[in-house]
């Protein structure tokens, strides 16, 4: 458990927050499709990390990380996913969004250590620009590829970065 410097904590998400990861991705996600269900079912999978972010006991963000733990065994090499990132609107632009990803990568930079490669990708809405500049200013990039559509249509463009170096 870690605090970050504006005050929250950042923790491991448990089943008790089932109720707010709904609402914040009924809040933030609703544009692009019904997330209410899917996100807080990741807490019960076992191959999902989700941290949340939470302030005075009211939990702010989450975010969601996935990865094939055979795989990394296998072949050495990690290939996470990033599920979903979500603050809610009246918590967003105070650099909650930020130390949620920074903990993350930390995370998975631990875990690929000494892994032969190791990447990180997640999908964005094509309409959703400023938050491909958030994500751009936490080190990932468009490789051009695309993962089909949204619920609601919006092309799901994918961003990645390396693990193995800073
Ligand atoms: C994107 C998001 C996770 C960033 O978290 P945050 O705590 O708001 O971000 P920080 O305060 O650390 O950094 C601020 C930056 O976040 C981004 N941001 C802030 N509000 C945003 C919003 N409503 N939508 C998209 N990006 C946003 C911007 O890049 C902002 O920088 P700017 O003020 O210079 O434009 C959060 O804003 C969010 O949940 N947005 C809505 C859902 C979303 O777009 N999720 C990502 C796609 S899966």
């Amino acid at each position: 458990m870690s605090f970050s410097d504006i005050g929250g904590k950042i923790r491991p998400g448990v089943i008790y927050d089932y109720f707010s990861i709904s609402e914040i991705s009924g809040e933030v996600f609703s544009i692009y499709g019904d997330y209410t269900g899917v996100l807080p079912n990741y807490l019960l999978a076992e191959d999902v990390d989700t941290l949340v972010y939470e302030v005075e006991g009211d939990v702010a963000g989450f975010i969601q990380v996935y990865f094939d733990r055979e795989e990394l065994k296998e072949t050495g090499e990690l290939h996470a996913d990033i599920l979903s990132a979500a603050v809610a609107p009246r918590h967003q632009g105070q650099r909650v969004g930020s130390a949620m990803f920074k903990h993350m990568l930390q995370h998975l930079k631990k875990k690929s250590a000494g892994a032969d490669r190791a990447d990180v990708q997640l999908t964005v809405a094509h309409t959703n620009t400023r938050a491909m500049a958030f994500f751009r200013r936490m080190g990932f990039e468009l490789d051009g590829r695309e993962l089909g559509r949204y619920s609601e249509g919006q092309r799901a463009l994918v961003m990645s970065r390396t693990l193995l170096e800073d």
